[in-house]
């Protein structure tokens, strides 16, 4: 089938099946196109837990997907490849987790939505980017906390807050693999160009950084700025929708300075129009998991929500 058909039988499924489709800023174009949402983690789980329709299908990697059943578990959610998966989430198994949770016995455990529901069931809260800074800044300040599994957003955290969480060593490879270098040279090539970049990004990266957030927190400040281009330091698809919402501006990424081939996710890129569509027709790969892990998981992220609402970072 060419992609036009293939774009025609993903909608007429949709239809027939009744279900939504929820893509992330970082999926390819074409999928982001055919979304009837698009958005960051918070934002993706949010509707996730909304959602009214039979099947949600999950453009995104493999935590998300989990975290829409976790929320959602009498839905039938679908991801087009259970291969998505994430860096963070594989750095963190749940037997060394808990070791390193039990030998720090008076600490709160945070940790990124990025993580499998088995760390999640050990946490006691869940964040994302766009909340983890005003979601720890609302804790006592001498709570002490551990964070994982992104040394770098835990870190960034730590530097803005003046907090020293534990952190768990984890990276995303992606945003990691970014150098400071080349932001840098950038920067000299466009000296009017400010640099967003996401908080996953290592701390070197950051500091060269004129601001820091999560991809919606991103969209949001090159569609307030007068700016008229930017240097963009994360996954490339989110410029589908940079791009649509400022026709007008101009994004220069590492791709630029071509040094750097790095800011894809490979794992985010496995989701295509061809399997979305055999997902919608076969009904797999489809989320399982038991009840009693859905349970245990599903506190942390239920209090996220709730704290995130309290806080005025969502409706
Ligand atoms: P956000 O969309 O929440 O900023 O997350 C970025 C990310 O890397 C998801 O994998
Ligand atoms: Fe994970 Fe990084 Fe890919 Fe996001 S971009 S899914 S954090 S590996």
């Amino acid at each position: 089938m060419s992609n036009e058909e293939l774009k025609q039988e993903i909608l007429r499924l949709k239809k027939e099946k009744n279900a939504v489709i929820l893509g992330h800023y970082y999926q390819r174009h074409e999928i982001q196109e055919l979304s009837d949402y698009i958005g960051d983690s918070l934002a993706l789980a949010q509707r996730a837990q909304e959602a009214t329709a039979d099947i949600i299908v999950f453009c995104g990697v493999h935590f998300m997907a989990e975290t829409a059943k976790i929320l959602n578990p009498h839905r039938k959610v679908l991801l087009p490849d259970m291969e998505a998966s994430c860096s963070l989430a594989e750095s963190c198994k749940a037997d060394d987790f808990a070791k390193f949770k039990a030998a720090h016995p008076d600490h709160m455990v945070i940790s990124y939505v990025n993580c499998s529901a088995e760390i999640k069931a050990l946490s006691d809260l869940i964040c994302t980017s766009g909340n983890a800074e005003k979601l720890v800044r609302s804790l006592p300040a001498d709570q002490k906390i551990i964070f994982a599994p992104d040394k770098n957003l835990g870190g960034y955290i730590n530097q803005v807050t003046g907090l020293q969480m534990l952190l768990w060593d984890g990276v995303c490879m992606v945003h990691d693999a970014m150098q400071a270098e080349a932001i840098l040279k950038l920067k000299a090539e466009y000296p009017d160009a400010p640099v967003v970049a996401h908080p996953e990004c290592n701390a070197a990266l950051l500091r060269v950084a004129d601001f820091v957030g999560s991809t919606k927190a991103m969209l949001n400040y090159i569609k307030a700025s007068d700016k008229k281009r930017f240097i963009v330091a994360t996954e490339t698809g989110i410029l589908y929708e940079m791009k649509k919402e400022n026709p007008d501006k101009e994004f220069i990424t590492l791709r630029d300075d071509k040094s750097c081939a790095c800011d894809d996710c490979a794992y985010m890129k496995l989701n295509t129009l061809e399997k979305l569509y055999k997902c919608l027709r076969d009904e797999q790969p489809e989320i399982v998991m038991s009840d009693e892990m859905i349970e245990k998981a599903k506190r942390p992220i239920v209090r996220m929500l709730e704290m995130s609402k309290q806080l005025g970072i969502i409706k």
